[in-house]
């Protein structure tokens, strides 16, 4: 019998075009195997953007290595190139790209720079898979590239991950790590069979609140399989069974919804443009359309000015509000340092992690969202 993971790895190749494609239980241990195919250790550094998730400076802590940060742009969310060049040292041996929300990274311009300097370069895809960037899709620019099936990805099964290879110089290393991944266990198999069904039939506009609110909890304090361990946001202490392999249950939920996918992203796309007109007619920040002409808009951010408020506002209203990212290493709110970050060093990450909120692009209605905004104008940037 076909497995799924073959299926899945043959849709996926047809978007990345290559078939240097391995998959792993999420997104984050994708990148870590990256980073050790690079050789990344103690004293190294490895730059990433100052907003993204705690998820990624992690694997790098693990590794012994440091984390440097380099503020954002505010139009595009995503690394400020100008800022790039200052924060390479010595000890810099990879550049991390991320496309934020799907959003534009700069790619071949940090791509030219790292390469200037000898330096790898991998892009976080987690957002942005399905888009392209010049002509090319995402994650063809660096040596390597991470994608996430997490629950809010472009598609998703669950929990997953996994990465592409471009430099043909890291895949011996790869290779060699494959055998050493942990299988999930059968518990954790049953909880993610559990949660399908109940985002297949149970999560609707009416529950998505309470849904979202319970699933997090019972994340956090590890009662169930969740996007991140209590331990990845308190701690910097790698988890057990940390490098996991993908399994045939998320791969069957992931095929099924990849199939969905062109639709999908065109719905996105329409979805960003109807905010950006409607922002734009307001004298309101909005995504420039340049910006997103062919990506995957996973989420459209908007400035607001009292976040917490923002979401007062949309639970009254119903609406699927999302809160990427409530920090420069979402979703950290304390001991910074374990992080090797000082936030106020990076005020545009700052700022955007404490005014953004994501609007839906997914949503067949986005009259809705539009008659939303229009309520709470004045609480908009
Ligand atoms: C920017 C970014 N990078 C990496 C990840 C990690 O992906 P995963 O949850 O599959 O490990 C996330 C997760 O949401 C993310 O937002």
């Amino acid at each position: 019998m076909t497995k799924y993971t073959d299926i899945l790895k043959k849709e996926i190749s047809t978007y990345l075009l290559t078939d240097n494609i391995f998959f792993h239980y999420k997104g984050r241990v994708s990148l870590y195997a990256i980073l050790k195919s690079m050789g990344v250790g103690k004293d190294d550094e490895v730059i990433i953007p100052a907003y993204t998730c705690v998820v990624v400076p992690n694997p790098i802590i693990y590794l012994g290595a440091k984390p440097v940060y380099v503020e954002i742009d505010k139009a595009s969310l995503c690394m400020d190139l100008s800022q790039l060049e200052k924060a390479i040292t010595k000890k810099t041996k990879v550049i991390i790209c991320q496309n934020t929300y799907g959003l534009s990274a700069n790619v071949d311009e940090i791509v030219k720079i790292a390469k200037s300097q000898n330096l790898y370069t991998i892009e976080d895809c987690t957002h942005g898979f399905g888009g392209n960037y010049k002509g090319k899709p995402n994650g063809s620019y660096c040596d390597a590239a991470f994608y996430s099936m997490q629950w809010n990805k472009p598609f998703s099964s669950g929990v997953g991950g996994f990465m592409t290879v471009n430099n043909p110089v890291l895949l011996d290393s790869i290779i060699k790590q494959e055998p050493e991944k942990h299988e999930i266990s059968f518990g954790t198999k049953i909880n993610l069979k559990l949660l399908f069904f109940v985002k297949r039939y149970l999560l609707n506009k009416t529950t998505y609140w309470i849904m979202v609110n319970f699933y997090r909890w019972l994340s956090k304090n590890n009662l169930i399989t969740g996007s991140s361990s209590g331990e990845e946001i308190t701690d910097i202490i790698i988890p057990d069974k940390f490098f996991m392999n993908y399994s045939e249950v998320q791969a069957k939920e992931a095929v099924r919804n990849i199939k969905k996918l062109p639709e999908l992203l065109e719905l996105r796309k329409q979805n960003a443009s109807v905010y950006s007109t409607f922002l734009k007619s307001k004298n309101k920040c909005y995504v420039d359309e340049k910006l997103f002409n062919n990506h995957a808009f996973l989420k459209y951010p908007v400035f607001v000015k009292d976040r917490e408020e923002f979401f007062n506002y949309a639970r009254k209203h119903k609406i699927e509000l999302g809160d990427w990212f409530n920090s420069p290493i979402h979703p950290v709110q304390c001991n910074f340092g374990k992080w090797f970050i000082n936030p106020e060093e990076f005020p545009i990450a700052l700022e955007a992690s404490k005014h953004v909120i994501n609007i839906p692009t997914d949503t067949k209605n986005p009259e809705r969202v539009i008659s939303f905004l229009e309520k709470y104008i004045d609480e908009i940037k």
